[in-house]
Protein backbone atom coordinates (compact mmCIF):
# COMPACT_ATOMS: atom_id res chain seq x y z
CA UNK A 1 0.00 0.00 0.00
CA UNK A 2 1.78 2.92 -1.32
CA UNK A 3 1.14 6.98 -1.25
CA UNK A 4 1.92 7.76 -4.55
CA UNK A 5 2.16 11.74 -6.18
CA UNK A 6 2.35 11.17 -10.11
CA UNK A 7 3.15 14.38 -11.96
CA UNK A 8 3.37 15.47 -15.53
CA UNK A 9 7.39 15.58 -16.21
CA UNK A 10 6.95 17.80 -19.70
CA UNK A 11 4.31 20.41 -20.48
CA UNK A 12 1.15 18.93 -19.82
CA UNK A 13 -0.58 15.98 -21.61
CA UNK A 14 1.60 13.42 -21.00
CA UNK A 15 -1.02 10.58 -20.71
CA UNK A 16 -1.51 10.97 -17.00
CA UNK A 17 -5.34 10.45 -16.82
CA UNK A 18 -4.83 7.29 -18.37
CA UNK A 19 -1.60 6.07 -16.42
CA UNK A 20 -3.71 7.31 -13.26
CA UNK A 21 -6.60 5.06 -14.24
CA UNK A 22 -4.27 2.36 -14.46
CA UNK A 23 -2.82 2.77 -11.01
CA UNK A 24 -6.09 3.25 -9.77
CA UNK A 25 -6.83 -0.62 -10.03
CA UNK A 26 -5.19 -0.24 -6.77
CA UNK A 27 -5.47 2.74 -5.06
CA UNK A 28 -8.00 3.54 -2.96
CA UNK A 29 -8.28 7.75 -2.53
CA UNK A 30 -7.41 9.77 -5.63
CA UNK A 31 -6.76 13.25 -5.03
CA UNK A 32 -6.64 16.71 -7.24
CA UNK A 33 -4.50 19.19 -5.57
CA UNK A 34 -3.94 21.77 -7.92
CA UNK A 35 -5.08 23.16 -11.49
CA UNK A 36 -8.45 23.52 -12.63
CA UNK A 37 -10.35 22.95 -15.53
CA UNK A 38 -7.78 24.39 -17.51
CA UNK A 39 -6.97 20.13 -17.26
CA UNK A 40 -8.35 17.57 -19.47
CA UNK A 41 -7.45 13.83 -18.70
CA UNK A 42 -8.69 11.27 -21.21
CA UNK A 43 -9.41 7.63 -20.26
CA UNK A 44 -10.82 5.07 -22.50
CA UNK A 45 -12.59 2.29 -20.99
CA UNK A 46 -13.54 -0.11 -23.31
CA UNK A 47 -14.53 2.07 -26.15
CA UNK A 48 -15.87 4.47 -24.20
CA UNK A 49 -13.83 7.81 -23.97
CA UNK A 50 -13.93 9.97 -20.65
CA UNK A 51 -12.35 13.68 -20.71
CA UNK A 52 -12.08 14.57 -17.15
CA UNK A 53 -11.19 18.13 -16.33
CA UNK A 54 -11.93 18.59 -12.51
CA UNK A 55 -12.87 15.28 -11.12
CA UNK A 56 -10.47 12.77 -10.48
CA UNK A 57 -9.89 10.20 -12.92
CA UNK A 58 -10.01 7.52 -10.12
CA UNK A 59 -14.07 7.90 -10.21
CA UNK A 60 -14.96 5.75 -13.58
CA UNK A 61 -13.31 2.29 -11.53
CA UNK A 62 -15.94 2.83 -9.03
CA UNK A 63 -15.81 2.73 -5.19
CA UNK A 64 -12.88 4.81 -4.72
CA UNK A 65 -12.90 7.81 -2.70
CA UNK A 66 -12.29 11.05 -5.14
CA UNK A 67 -11.49 14.63 -3.38
CA UNK A 68 -10.90 17.18 -5.32
CA UNK A 69 -8.16 19.66 -2.79
CA UNK A 70 -7.87 22.77 -1.21
CA UNK A 71 -5.13 23.60 -4.00
CA UNK A 72 -7.56 23.53 -7.20
CA UNK A 73 -9.44 25.87 -8.84
CA UNK A 74 -13.07 25.54 -9.53
CA UNK A 75 -15.61 26.20 -11.99
CA UNK A 76 -18.66 25.64 -10.77
CA UNK A 77 -20.41 25.61 -14.10
CA UNK A 78 -17.98 22.71 -15.31
CA UNK A 79 -18.27 20.93 -12.47
CA UNK A 80 -21.42 20.89 -12.33
CA UNK A 81 -21.49 19.90 -16.18
CA UNK A 82 -19.13 17.23 -15.34
CA UNK A 83 -20.92 15.63 -12.47
CA UNK A 84 -23.99 15.43 -14.81
CA UNK A 85 -22.45 14.01 -17.23
CA UNK A 86 -21.02 11.34 -15.59
CA UNK A 87 -24.12 10.41 -13.93
CA UNK A 88 -25.92 10.37 -17.07
CA UNK A 89 -23.29 7.85 -18.59
CA UNK A 90 -24.13 5.75 -15.31
CA UNK A 91 -21.11 6.62 -13.41
CA UNK A 92 -22.04 7.00 -9.54
CA UNK A 93 -20.64 10.46 -7.62
CA UNK A 94 -22.45 10.30 -4.46
CA UNK A 95 -20.96 9.29 -1.76
CA UNK A 96 -17.59 9.11 -3.55
CA UNK A 97 -17.08 12.57 -4.80
CA UNK A 98 -15.63 15.12 -2.22
CA UNK A 99 -14.85 19.07 -2.79
CA UNK A 100 -12.41 20.84 -0.38
CA UNK A 101 -13.98 23.64 1.68
CA UNK A 102 -11.12 25.45 0.71
CA UNK A 103 -11.06 25.70 -2.80
CA UNK A 104 -11.20 29.02 -4.52
CA UNK A 105 -14.40 29.17 -6.83
CA UNK A 106 -14.33 30.50 -10.55
CA UNK A 107 -16.18 33.12 -11.30
CA UNK A 108 -17.66 34.42 -14.31
CA UNK A 109 -15.22 38.28 -14.35
CA UNK A 110 -12.29 35.55 -13.93
CA UNK A 111 -13.14 34.06 -17.28
CA UNK A 112 -13.55 37.91 -18.84
CA UNK A 113 -10.54 38.68 -17.44
CA UNK A 114 -8.80 35.75 -18.53
CA UNK A 115 -9.28 36.61 -22.23
CA UNK A 116 -9.31 40.22 -21.69
CA UNK A 117 -5.90 40.20 -21.05
CA UNK A 118 -4.93 37.20 -23.55
CA UNK A 119 -7.06 39.46 -26.07
CA UNK A 120 -4.52 42.24 -25.47
CA UNK A 121 -1.33 40.79 -25.69
CA UNK A 122 0.36 41.58 -29.15
CA UNK A 123 3.35 39.07 -28.97
CA UNK A 124 3.77 37.08 -26.21
CA UNK A 125 0.61 35.30 -25.76
CA UNK A 126 0.38 32.77 -23.32
CA UNK A 127 -2.32 30.87 -24.83
CA UNK A 128 -4.44 30.12 -21.89
CA UNK A 129 -7.26 27.96 -21.84
CA UNK A 130 -9.62 31.01 -21.08
CA UNK A 131 -10.94 28.99 -18.39
CA UNK A 132 -10.54 32.14 -15.83
CA UNK A 133 -7.36 29.62 -13.94
CA UNK A 134 -4.84 32.76 -13.36
CA UNK A 135 -7.46 35.14 -12.47
CA UNK A 136 -8.82 33.33 -9.52
CA UNK A 137 -5.45 32.63 -8.36
CA UNK A 138 -4.15 35.96 -8.26
CA UNK A 139 -7.55 36.93 -6.28
CA UNK A 140 -6.50 33.56 -4.07
CA UNK A 141 -3.09 35.20 -3.53
CA UNK A 142 -4.72 38.75 -3.23
CA UNK A 143 -6.83 37.46 -0.77
CA UNK A 144 -10.04 38.64 -2.21
CA UNK A 145 -11.24 35.29 -3.66
CA UNK A 146 -14.00 33.17 -3.16
CA UNK A 147 -14.27 29.85 -1.46
CA UNK A 148 -16.32 26.45 -1.25
CA UNK A 149 -16.91 27.25 1.89
CA UNK A 150 -18.33 30.77 0.94
CA UNK A 151 -19.88 29.74 -2.17
CA UNK A 152 -22.97 27.18 -0.51
CA UNK A 153 -24.06 29.46 1.79
CA UNK A 154 -26.15 31.69 0.02
CA UNK A 155 -25.82 34.95 2.76
CA UNK A 156 -22.26 34.91 2.38
CA UNK A 157 -22.03 34.36 -1.22
CA UNK A 158 -24.50 37.72 -1.52
CA UNK A 159 -22.25 39.62 -0.01
CA UNK A 160 -18.99 38.80 -1.47
CA UNK A 161 -20.33 38.67 -4.84
CA UNK A 162 -21.82 41.75 -4.39
CA UNK A 163 -18.03 43.45 -2.73
CA UNK A 164 -16.26 41.89 -5.82
CA UNK A 165 -18.81 42.68 -8.63
CA UNK A 166 -18.57 45.96 -7.93
CA UNK A 167 -15.10 46.48 -8.15
CA UNK A 168 -14.48 44.50 -11.05
CA UNK A 169 -17.26 45.98 -13.12
CA UNK A 170 -15.80 49.52 -12.00
CA UNK A 171 -12.78 48.40 -14.28
CA UNK A 172 -15.07 46.50 -16.58
CA UNK A 173 -16.97 49.78 -17.43
CA UNK A 174 -13.74 52.20 -17.51
CA UNK A 175 -12.29 49.23 -20.08
CA UNK A 176 -15.21 50.28 -22.66
CA UNK A 177 -17.44 46.58 -21.50
CA UNK A 178 -20.36 45.83 -20.33
CA UNK A 179 -20.68 45.23 -16.55
CA UNK A 180 -21.82 41.77 -15.50
CA UNK A 181 -25.18 41.43 -13.86
CA UNK A 182 -25.46 40.92 -10.28
CA UNK A 183 -29.10 39.23 -10.35
CA UNK A 184 -28.16 37.02 -13.17
CA UNK A 185 -25.16 35.27 -11.78
CA UNK A 186 -27.00 34.99 -8.49
CA UNK A 187 -29.38 33.41 -9.83
CA UNK A 188 -27.35 31.10 -11.96
CA UNK A 189 -24.43 30.37 -9.80
CA UNK A 190 -26.60 29.97 -6.13
CA UNK A 191 -28.61 27.54 -8.12
CA UNK A 192 -25.46 25.38 -8.30
CA UNK A 193 -24.29 25.81 -5.22
CA UNK A 194 -27.17 24.71 -3.69
CA UNK A 195 -26.77 21.50 -5.64
CA UNK A 196 -22.36 21.15 -4.99
CA UNK A 197 -23.08 21.84 -1.23
CA UNK A 198 -23.62 17.98 -0.15
CA UNK A 199 -20.24 17.15 -1.94
CA UNK A 200 -18.33 20.13 0.19
CA UNK A 201 -16.72 18.68 3.17
CA UNK A 202 -13.22 19.26 5.02
CA UNK A 203 -11.34 17.13 2.91
CA UNK A 204 -8.02 17.58 4.96
CA UNK A 205 -9.72 15.22 7.78
CA UNK A 206 -11.31 12.95 4.92
CA UNK A 207 -7.95 12.45 3.98
CA UNK A 208 -6.10 11.85 7.06
CA UNK A 209 -8.21 9.69 8.10
CA UNK A 210 -8.03 7.51 5.12
CA UNK A 211 -4.72 7.82 5.66
CA UNK A 212 -4.75 6.62 9.30
CA UNK A 213 -7.18 3.50 7.97
CA UNK A 214 -4.05 2.48 5.73
CA UNK A 215 -6.01 3.58 2.71
CA UNK A 216 -3.52 4.22 -0.63
CA UNK A 217 -3.74 7.59 -2.30
CA UNK A 218 -3.07 8.89 -5.28
CA UNK A 219 -2.42 12.34 -6.65
CA UNK A 220 -3.43 13.09 -9.48
CA UNK A 221 -0.91 15.85 -10.92
CA UNK A 222 -2.32 17.90 -13.78
CA UNK A 223 -0.64 20.15 -16.00
CA UNK A 224 3.19 19.54 -16.26
CA UNK A 225 6.53 20.57 -14.53
CA UNK A 226 7.74 23.06 -16.96
CA UNK A 227 4.20 24.80 -16.77
CA UNK A 228 4.59 24.99 -13.01
CA UNK A 229 4.50 29.17 -11.67
CA UNK A 230 7.93 28.70 -9.68
CA UNK A 231 9.96 25.98 -12.18
CA UNK A 232 8.32 26.12 -15.63
CA UNK A 233 8.96 28.81 -18.38
CA UNK A 234 7.46 31.90 -17.06
CA UNK A 235 5.82 33.02 -17.85
CA UNK A 236 4.26 30.99 -20.31
CA UNK A 237 3.09 28.53 -17.35
CA UNK A 238 0.12 28.09 -15.55
CA UNK A 239 -0.81 29.65 -11.82
CA UNK A 240 -0.37 26.60 -10.27
CA UNK A 241 2.35 24.68 -8.77
CA UNK A 242 2.00 21.40 -10.85
CA UNK A 243 4.89 19.90 -9.26
CA UNK A 244 5.42 17.26 -6.65
CA UNK A 245 4.94 19.49 -3.68
CA UNK A 246 2.00 21.08 -4.91
CA UNK A 247 0.34 17.69 -4.00
CA UNK A 248 0.69 18.55 -0.37
CA UNK A 249 0.16 21.97 -0.12
CA UNK A 250 -2.85 21.45 -2.26
CA UNK A 251 -4.39 19.09 -0.57
CA UNK A 252 -3.33 18.95 3.36
CA UNK A 253 -1.28 15.84 2.98
CA UNK A 254 1.59 15.76 4.86
CA UNK A 255 5.21 15.56 2.96
CA UNK A 256 6.70 12.21 5.55
CA UNK A 257 3.82 10.15 4.07
CA UNK A 258 4.38 10.44 0.51
CA UNK A 259 5.97 7.01 -0.52
CA UNK A 260 6.65 7.62 -4.30
CA UNK A 261 6.92 10.18 -7.09
CA UNK A 262 6.16 8.90 -10.35
CA UNK A 263 6.60 11.19 -13.60
CA UNK A 264 4.32 10.88 -16.18
CA UNK A 265 6.14 11.79 -20.22
CA UNK A 266 5.22 10.78 -23.59
CA UNK A 267 7.89 8.83 -25.67
CA UNK A 268 8.14 12.24 -27.54
CA UNK A 269 7.42 15.94 -26.62
CA UNK A 270 4.06 17.82 -26.85
CA UNK A 271 3.43 21.41 -25.71
CA UNK A 272 -0.06 23.49 -26.21
CA UNK A 273 -0.06 27.35 -26.20
CA UNK A 274 3.41 29.60 -26.65
CA UNK A 275 6.43 29.57 -24.97
CA UNK A 276 10.26 27.95 -25.61
CA UNK A 277 9.95 24.29 -26.69
CA UNK A 278 13.19 23.44 -27.85
CA UNK A 279 12.56 20.34 -29.96
CA UNK A 280 9.52 21.19 -31.48
CA UNK A 281 10.11 19.74 -35.76
CA UNK A 282 7.26 20.57 -38.05
CA UNK A 283 7.91 16.74 -39.36
CA UNK A 284 7.47 14.87 -36.43
CA UNK A 285 4.42 17.22 -35.90
CA UNK A 286 2.59 16.57 -39.02
CA UNK A 287 3.20 12.63 -38.38
CA UNK A 288 1.29 12.54 -35.76
CA UNK A 289 -1.47 15.33 -36.46
CA UNK A 290 -2.01 13.52 -39.75
CA UNK A 291 -2.22 9.95 -37.71
CA UNK A 292 -5.24 12.32 -36.07
CA UNK A 293 -3.34 12.37 -32.37
CA UNK A 294 -2.37 15.23 -30.47
CA UNK A 295 -5.39 17.59 -30.47
CA UNK A 296 -6.09 19.15 -27.28
CA UNK A 297 -8.83 17.43 -24.75
CA UNK A 298 -10.08 20.62 -23.57
CA UNK A 299 -9.76 23.64 -26.52
CA UNK A 300 -8.87 21.03 -29.38
CA UNK A 301 -6.25 22.81 -30.13
CA UNK A 302 -3.38 21.15 -31.93
CA UNK A 303 -0.95 20.27 -30.22
CA UNK A 304 2.88 21.50 -31.35
CA UNK A 305 5.12 18.53 -31.39
CA UNK A 306 9.18 17.36 -30.81
CA UNK A 307 11.62 14.82 -30.30
CA UNK A 308 11.64 13.76 -26.90
CA UNK A 309 13.53 16.10 -24.38
CA UNK A 310 16.05 14.38 -22.20
CA UNK A 311 16.89 17.44 -20.38
CA UNK A 312 13.49 18.56 -19.70
CA UNK A 313 12.51 15.21 -18.03
CA UNK A 314 15.84 14.98 -16.43
CA UNK A 315 14.89 18.10 -15.05
CA UNK A 316 11.63 17.26 -13.84
CA UNK A 317 13.24 14.16 -12.40
CA UNK A 318 15.59 16.55 -10.42
CA UNK A 319 12.72 18.96 -9.37
CA UNK A 320 10.36 16.59 -8.36
CA UNK A 321 12.35 13.32 -7.17
CA UNK A 322 10.65 11.23 -9.55
CA UNK A 323 11.48 7.73 -8.65
CA UNK A 324 9.75 5.97 -11.66
CA UNK A 325 8.89 7.11 -15.15
CA UNK A 326 5.87 5.62 -17.09
CA UNK A 327 6.53 6.32 -20.62
CA UNK A 328 3.45 6.81 -23.23
CA UNK A 329 2.82 6.74 -26.80
CA UNK A 330 5.34 4.95 -27.90
CA UNK A 331 3.30 3.71 -30.56
CA UNK A 332 3.36 7.24 -31.86
CA UNK A 333 7.23 6.54 -33.19
CA UNK A 334 6.37 3.10 -34.86
CA UNK A 335 6.97 4.63 -38.62
CA UNK A 336 9.40 7.09 -37.89
CA UNK A 337 12.68 5.85 -40.03
CA UNK A 338 15.58 7.62 -37.42
CA UNK A 339 14.55 8.56 -33.96
CA UNK A 340 15.89 11.24 -32.46
CA UNK A 341 16.61 12.30 -28.49
CA UNK A 342 17.58 15.13 -27.22
CA UNK A 343 20.41 14.77 -24.67
CA UNK A 344 21.47 18.17 -23.93
CA UNK A 345 21.34 22.25 -25.39
CA UNK A 346 24.29 24.06 -26.37
CA UNK A 347 23.78 27.67 -26.25
CA UNK A 348 26.39 31.01 -27.00
CA UNK A 349 28.98 27.49 -26.90
CA UNK A 350 28.22 26.55 -23.41
CA UNK A 351 26.54 22.84 -22.67
CA UNK A 352 23.21 22.60 -20.37
CA UNK A 353 22.10 19.25 -19.07
CA UNK A 354 19.65 20.79 -17.12
CA UNK A 355 16.85 23.38 -18.49
CA UNK A 356 18.33 26.56 -17.84
CA UNK A 357 15.65 29.18 -15.37
CA UNK A 358 16.65 32.16 -17.69
CA UNK A 359 13.92 31.63 -20.79
CA UNK A 360 15.97 34.26 -22.79
CA UNK A 361 18.49 32.05 -22.61
CA UNK A 362 16.43 28.73 -23.35
CA UNK A 363 14.98 30.62 -25.87
CA UNK A 364 18.66 30.18 -27.70
CA UNK A 365 19.32 26.55 -26.67
CA UNK A 366 20.08 24.34 -30.03
CA UNK A 367 19.38 20.92 -28.95
CA UNK A 368 21.91 17.97 -29.21
CA UNK A 369 20.91 14.97 -30.47
CA UNK A 370 21.58 11.54 -29.80
CA UNK A 371 19.58 9.23 -32.93
CA UNK A 372 18.76 5.91 -32.91
CA UNK A 373 17.63 3.60 -35.68
CA UNK A 374 13.68 3.45 -36.07
CA UNK A 375 11.66 0.00 -34.97
CA UNK A 376 9.35 0.46 -38.03
CA UNK A 377 6.91 -2.24 -36.50
CA UNK A 378 3.20 -1.17 -34.62
CA UNK A 379 4.06 -1.80 -30.94
CA UNK A 380 0.79 -1.63 -29.69
CA UNK A 381 -0.16 -5.46 -28.93
CA UNK A 382 3.41 -5.40 -27.34
CA UNK A 383 2.62 -6.59 -23.42
CA UNK A 384 5.86 -7.35 -22.23
CA UNK A 385 9.52 -5.64 -22.22
CA UNK A 386 10.27 -8.96 -24.91
CA UNK A 387 7.25 -8.17 -26.87
CA UNK A 388 9.26 -4.93 -28.27
CA UNK A 389 11.15 -4.55 -31.44
CA UNK A 390 14.98 -4.58 -30.10
CA UNK A 391 15.14 -1.05 -31.67
CA UNK A 392 12.05 0.52 -29.58
CA UNK A 393 14.52 -1.30 -26.09
CA UNK A 394 17.65 0.33 -27.10
CA UNK A 395 15.83 3.71 -27.91
CA UNK A 396 13.65 3.24 -24.54
CA UNK A 397 17.13 1.97 -22.94
CA UNK A 398 18.82 5.58 -23.73
CA UNK A 399 16.43 7.36 -22.92
CA UNK A 400 15.98 5.87 -19.39
CA UNK A 401 19.45 6.99 -18.71
CA UNK A 402 19.83 9.92 -20.54
CA UNK A 403 16.58 11.00 -18.11
CA UNK A 404 18.15 9.76 -14.90
CA UNK A 405 15.91 7.70 -13.76
CA UNK A 406 14.02 4.10 -13.78
CA UNK A 407 10.88 3.27 -16.14
CA UNK A 408 8.46 1.44 -14.64
CA UNK A 409 5.47 1.56 -16.99
CA UNK A 410 5.50 1.93 -20.90
CA UNK A 411 2.09 2.21 -22.53
CA UNK A 412 1.32 1.82 -26.10
CA UNK A 413 -2.07 2.93 -26.81
CA UNK A 414 -4.74 4.48 -25.24
CA UNK A 415 -6.34 1.98 -23.92
CA UNK A 416 -6.20 0.19 -20.61
CA UNK A 417 -4.79 -2.82 -20.98
CA UNK A 418 -2.50 -1.23 -23.66
CA UNK A 419 -0.07 -0.85 -20.61
CA UNK A 420 2.52 -2.73 -19.24
CA UNK A 421 5.28 -2.62 -16.31
CA UNK A 422 9.33 -2.99 -17.19
P1 LIG B 1 -3.22 14.11 -19.66
O1 LIG B 1 -3.70 15.52 -19.66
O2 LIG B 1 -1.82 13.99 -19.18
O3 LIG B 1 -4.16 13.17 -18.95
O4 LIG B 1 -3.20 13.66 -21.19
P2 LIG B 1 -4.34 13.93 -22.30
O5 LIG B 1 -5.47 13.02 -22.05
O6 LIG B 1 -4.62 15.37 -22.44
O7 LIG B 1 -3.55 13.52 -23.62
C1 LIG B 1 -2.97 12.27 -23.76
C2 LIG B 1 -3.52 11.65 -25.04
O8 LIG B 1 -2.76 10.51 -25.34
C3 LIG B 1 -4.96 11.16 -24.89
O9 LIG B 1 -5.60 11.27 -26.13
C4 LIG B 1 -4.78 9.67 -24.53
O10 LIG B 1 -5.91 8.89 -24.89
C5 LIG B 1 -3.60 9.33 -25.37
N1 LIG B 1 -2.74 8.26 -24.88
C6 LIG B 1 -2.22 8.05 -23.64
N2 LIG B 1 -1.31 7.05 -23.67
C7 LIG B 1 -1.28 6.63 -24.97
C8 LIG B 1 -0.49 5.66 -25.67
O11 LIG B 1 0.35 5.00 -25.10
N3 LIG B 1 -0.72 5.54 -27.00
C9 LIG B 1 -1.66 6.26 -27.68
N4 LIG B 1 -1.84 6.03 -28.97
N5 LIG B 1 -2.39 7.20 -27.05
C10 LIG B 1 -2.18 7.38 -25.73
P1 LIG C 1 -3.37 18.64 -18.41
O1 LIG C 1 -3.69 18.42 -16.96
C1 LIG C 1 -1.43 21.11 -21.43
C2 LIG C 1 -1.33 25.42 -20.72
C3 LIG C 1 -2.13 26.31 -21.65
C4 LIG C 1 -1.28 27.55 -21.64
C5 LIG C 1 -0.77 27.61 -20.20
C6 LIG C 1 -1.58 28.54 -19.30
O2 LIG C 1 -4.42 18.18 -19.34
O3 LIG C 1 -2.00 18.14 -18.72
P2 LIG C 1 -4.00 28.36 -18.19
O4 LIG C 1 -5.36 28.19 -18.81
O5 LIG C 1 -3.63 27.29 -17.24
O6 LIG C 1 -3.79 29.72 -17.60
O7 LIG C 1 -2.98 28.27 -19.43
O8 LIG C 1 -0.85 26.29 -19.70
N1 LIG C 1 -2.08 24.34 -20.04
C7 LIG C 1 -2.00 23.05 -20.38
N2 LIG C 1 -1.33 22.44 -21.38
N3 LIG C 1 -2.11 20.36 -20.55
C8 LIG C 1 -2.78 20.96 -19.52
O9 LIG C 1 -3.38 20.25 -18.55
C9 LIG C 1 -2.77 22.37 -19.43
N4 LIG C 1 -3.32 23.26 -18.57
C10 LIG C 1 -2.88 24.46 -18.95
O10 LIG C 1 -2.24 25.74 -22.93
O11 LIG C 1 -0.15 27.36 -22.46
MG1 LIG D 1 -4.54 16.91 -20.96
Amino acid sequence: MANIVLVGAQWGDEGKGKIIDVLTENSDVIVRSQGGNNAGHTVFVGKTKYVLHLIPSGILRGGKLCIIGNGVVIDPVGLLKEIEGLVSMNIPVNGQLFISQSAHVVMPWHKQLDILKETRKADGKIGTTKNGIGPTYSEKADRTGIRMVDFVEPNRFKALLKERLEEHNKNFLANGMEALDFDTIYATYSEIAAKIKPFVKDTVILLHEAWKQGKSILFEGAQGTFLDIDHGTYPFVTSSNTTAGGACTGSGFPPNHIDKVMGVAKAYSTRVGGGPMPTENSEISDLLHGLGREFGATTGRARRCGWHDAVITRTAVMINGIDELALTNLDGLDTVETVKLCVAYECNGIRHEYVPADITVLEHCKPVYREFPGWKTPTTSARSWDDLPENARVYLKALQEECRTRLSILSVGPARDETFTV
